[in-house]
């Protein structure tokens, strides 16, 4: 016999899992099924709101091919992708903070030497970037790998710009025997996520903007160290405070020091204007 009673119902799915043999999995679908009842219970969920949701997901889905994560950048755009860093990456106090990965990242950036540009287009303004590689207890970790990429002047990663050479804009750099690297890239800019799909189609129903602030991505590692995916952001960036995927940490800010002399120039091999910014990265021994 069966009951269906609003609140039944939650509690026959629940009964339904009881015997799951894999522990993680009911616990991770117990709190699933009983906050998603919740949810409908709270918003009164229309059977007709409940069909726009579902074709929602269908599209978000159709959107997903190898080049594309549709579904990831939901997440991102829900804060959902944050939130599993944050709780992922609980790091001791000085250790440098996380931020979103996304899905411009390519394996096999070229390993360059230390002070080399990224950039092989020659566009934007260069950005010399320069610090240490430490660990928690402060001392240096020499051979430290930084894997760096972020976009051109136009906003666009290499691999969505055919008029960009391959790899362009991403690099690996290790620290030296001091734990000092240096790279030069270009002052990053302000750019939309993908919104051509569900997604940005949700961000414009929710009078949400879809630009993320300038950034450097950075993958900092090095053996016997928890790695750190992490940003440079550029400091008076009007997007610091809404940034779409919600991926800003205070303390991934940095001012970018523009400078004029092409004497100081020269010794980076940049043209002028340029930038300088100086940061330390800290690792968590493993
Ligand atoms: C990015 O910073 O590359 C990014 C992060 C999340 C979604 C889209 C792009
Ligand atoms: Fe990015």
């Amino acid at each position: 016999m069966s009951n269906n009673s609003e609140e039944q119902i939650t509690q026959n799915v629940l009964d339904s899992m009881a015997k799951a043999p894999d522990a993680r999995l009911k616990q991770v679908m117990t709190g699933l099924v009983n906050h998603l009842h919740a949810f409908i219970r709270e918003v009164e969920l229309t059977q007709e709101e409940w069909m726009q949701g579902i074709q929602f997901l269908t599209s978000t889905g159709q959107m997903c091919d190898d080049k594309r994560q549709e579904f990831i950048l939901l997440s991102d755009i829900l804060g959902a992708t944050m939130l599993v860093d944050a709780i992922d990456h609980r790091l001791p106090d000085g250790a440098t903070e996380s931020t979103i990965f996304g899905p411009f990242y390519r394996e096999g950036a070229p390993e360059l030497p230390t002070g080399a540009t990224i950039s092989q287009d020659g566009r934007g303004e260069p950005a010399v970037v320069t610090g240490r590689v430490l660990s928690t207890n402060g001392t240096p970790i020499p051979g430290a790998l930084l894997d760096v990429w972020e976009t051109d002047e136009n906003g666009l990663y290499e691999q969505q710009d055919p008029e960009q050479p391959d790899m362009n804009l991403r690099g690996k750099f290790r620290a030296d025997g001091e734990g000092r690297y240096c790279f030069v890239g270009i002052k990053p800019v302000s750019y939309p996520i993908p919104d051509d799909g569900p997604v940005g189609r949700l961000l414009r129903s929710l009078g949400r903007h879809p630009f993320r602030p300038a950034h450097i991505h950075l993958l900092v590692s090095a053996d016997g160290f928890v790695p750190v995916t992490t940003h440079l952001f550029v400091k008076g960036d009007p997007y610091l405070d809404s940034d779409a995927v919600f991926g800003t940490k205070d303390s991934l800010v940095v001012d970018f020091l523009q400078h004029d002399s092409e004497e100081e120039a020269a010794r980076y091999h940049v043209a002028t204007p340029f930038y300088t910014v100086e940061y330390d990265f800290v690792l968590k021994p493993m």
